[in-house]
């Protein structure tokens, strides 16, 4: 169980390899009460280092299972796997990809290839994880979504449909499941310097996974919420959200 400042003894960590991810891991493995983690995610050496790498924050039972986004017959199988070998506090969605925009633009079925990923994926993982949270009558599931999931952008039109489905989708849950016991926390970061944006010139207001995973922990008793990475962020994007179409077009976002 998840104790009363937000300690859980038990994790799933979907796209276990994720910069954000392993950020999360670490700062939930520093209260010293995780006792159990599931590191689902490409097998390989990444995914082989990360076992270790958790094993030597102080986790005495970490175990890998394979995940591939795009194999959606065996993304209930992963989940069911971790949940038949105990209860799971904590459920963290955490994968996906950050499209070149003109290329998926010029080739359609590479656009359904990170829908698939991006979107497909979250909701048969996200489902399954809340199946199995509400059976067991207690849970949070913590959800990347992003800024991108507000308001399409020219920029990253993509990326941005799919994270607006993530978003939706787990922020529905997220009432549905009022009052079971199971809450869905709904991540909303901006720009966040990791291995998925190297390269990129960082946006305004951009964030380290750290910063992210700080506010996932600070978050993870209060229920069913939108959280937004940095706080600000919010403000800007509720700004953006409700500028004229006009307007928001010419706008170097
Ligand atoms: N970075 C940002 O600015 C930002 C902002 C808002 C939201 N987010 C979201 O935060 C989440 C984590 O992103 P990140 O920044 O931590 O990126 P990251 O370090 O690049 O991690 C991406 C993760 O997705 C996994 N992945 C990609 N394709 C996969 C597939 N086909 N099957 C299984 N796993 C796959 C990667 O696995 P491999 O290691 O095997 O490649 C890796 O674990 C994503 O949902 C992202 O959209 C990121």
């Amino acid at each position: 169980m998840i104790n009363a400042v937000g300690a859980p003894q038990s994790m799933l960590v979907i796209g276990a390899t994720s910069d954000i991810a392993r950020a999360t891991v670490t700062q939930l493995a520093s209260a010293g009460r995780l006792q159990r983690v599931v590191l689902a995610g490409r097998s390989g050496a990444a995914l082989d280092a990360e076992v270790e790498r958790v094993r030597r924050l102080g986790v005495p039972l970490v175990t890998s299972h394979h995940f591939e986004a795009r194999d959606r017959a065996g993304h209930e199988q992963v989940v069911a796997d971790a949940f038949d070998a105990g209860e799971i506090d904590v459920v963290l969605i955490c994968f996906g990809v950050l499209p070149d925009e003109d290329r998926v633009r010029a080739e359609p079925l590479a656009a359904a290839e990170v829908v698939d990923i991006n979107f497909t994926a979250v909701v048969t993982t996200l489902l399954a994880s809340a199946k199995h949270q509400r059976a067991q009558g207690h849970g949070v599931i913590v959800v990347l979504s992003s800024a991108a999931a507000v308001r399409g952008r020219a920029s990253n039109a993509v990326y941005g449909s799919t994270k607006a489905g993530v978003d939706a989708l787990a922020s529905g849950l997220g009432d549905a499941l009022q009052s079971t016991g199971v809450s869905v926390v709904v991540v909303r970061p901006g720009f966040v310097r990791t291995r998925m944006t190297a390269g990129l010139r960082p946006a305004p207001l951009a964030v380290t996974p750290q910063d992210v995973a700080e506010a996932i922990a600070a978050n993870l008793t209060l229920g069913s919420r939108t959280i937004w990475v940095p706080t600000s962020m919010g403000w800007v994007m509720g700004a953006l959200a409700v500028t004229p179409r006009a307007l928001f077009r010419r706008l170097p976002i």
